[in-house]
């Protein structure tokens, strides 16, 4: 297997100046690499290690997030001002995540579209969850409600971890000999069916055949058991202090362990690509031979 993570010296979050070292990496991203920064860290506040512990969590949530255009904060207990300087903080760590990506990715200027800021406290370790949310097996993300029609997941994450202990990823082979395993099996959409999901809300937009294809991957990767031990695989261990930039649509991944991350997610639609034909959605319509936003 070629190796997914590529390591960078930068040691700055900021558009320029010292550390400041990486630049124009849109192709090592868009072919499916693993962007990492093992000297990229987080700084928390004194004040703010105190929220480096999961009684933050309100325990619904798996993630504290923020949600809307006030930016709420949701998923969190605490006094008013805990959970106000919980919010400066996840807030500060999203306009970090921000200047970085215009200055990895200056080729996305304009396009990239601000997602969701969250701060994961909880350990991965012994969730117990159904197979398919079960992200301790190989995925790339696809989610049955959120239909992408085509548009990028950019994903920014940092080890916040004051015990030591890393982030464990798994990362699997390149997306196309993924999708070519899995691809032949899959049915069509039903005609009609992307309609019908919408007009009963369970999709929030209409499901393209892309979404079909890409969320059909999804669980049938899940669900092979077999696939998930003998696939051609890689553990990865991200240590505290260590960014890592990812497009969680196409690098197989599986979260296997760790505890308190930050993950800022961004939205890049396909014309936003410098090298669109590297994308899941060229490989799957070069493998499929038709169009599939349609
Ligand atoms: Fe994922």
């Amino acid at each position: 297997m070629k190796n997914i993570v590529h390591n960078y010296d930068d040691s700055s979050w900021a558009p320029t100046g010292k550390g400041a070292l990486t630049h124009d990496v849109e192709p090592v991203l868009e072919t499916g690499g693993v962007l990492c920064f093992p000297k990229l860290p987080f700084v928390l506040s004194d004040a703010e290690k105190r929220f480096l512990d999961t009684s933050v969590s309100d325990g619904k949530a798996k993630n504290i997030s923020l949600r809307g255009v006030n930016d709420e904060l949701r998923g969190a207990q605490g006094s008013a001002e805990d959970q106000a300087a919980l919010r400066a903080m996840i807030l500060r760590f999203r306009s970090q995540a921000e200047s970085f990506a215009e200055r990895l990715f200056p080729h996305y200027k304009g396009q990239l579209q601000r997602g969701n800021t969250s701060y994961r406290p909880m350990a991965v370790e012994g969730r117990v969850t159904s197979w398919r949310k079960d992200d301790t097996r190989l995925h790339v993300d696809a989610f049955p409600s959120n239909p992408t029609r085509g548009t990028r997941l950019l994903r920014v994450f940092t080890n916040l971890n004051p015990r030591g202990e890393p982030r464990r990823w798994r990362v699997g082979e390149p997306f196309e000999a993924f999708a070519k395993r899995f691809v032949p099996k899959i049915p069509k959409p039903l005609p009609g069916s992307a309609a019908l999901l919408h007009a009963l809300h369970v999709t929030k937009a209409r499901r393209t055949a892309y979404d079909h294809y890409m969320l059909q991957l999804h669980d049938r990767g899940k669900a092979d058991m077999d696939w998930q031990r003998s696939a051609p695989q890689a553990e990865v261990n991200f240590a505290p202090g260590t960014t890592w930039v990812v497009f969680s649509d196409q690098v197989l991944h599986a979260a296997m362990g760790g505890q308190f991350m930050m993950e800022q997610t961004f939205y890049l639609p396909p014309a936003g690509l410098k090298q669109p034909a590297s994308a899941p959605l060229a490989v799957l319509e070069r493998m499929l031979g038709t169009p599939l936003l349609a």
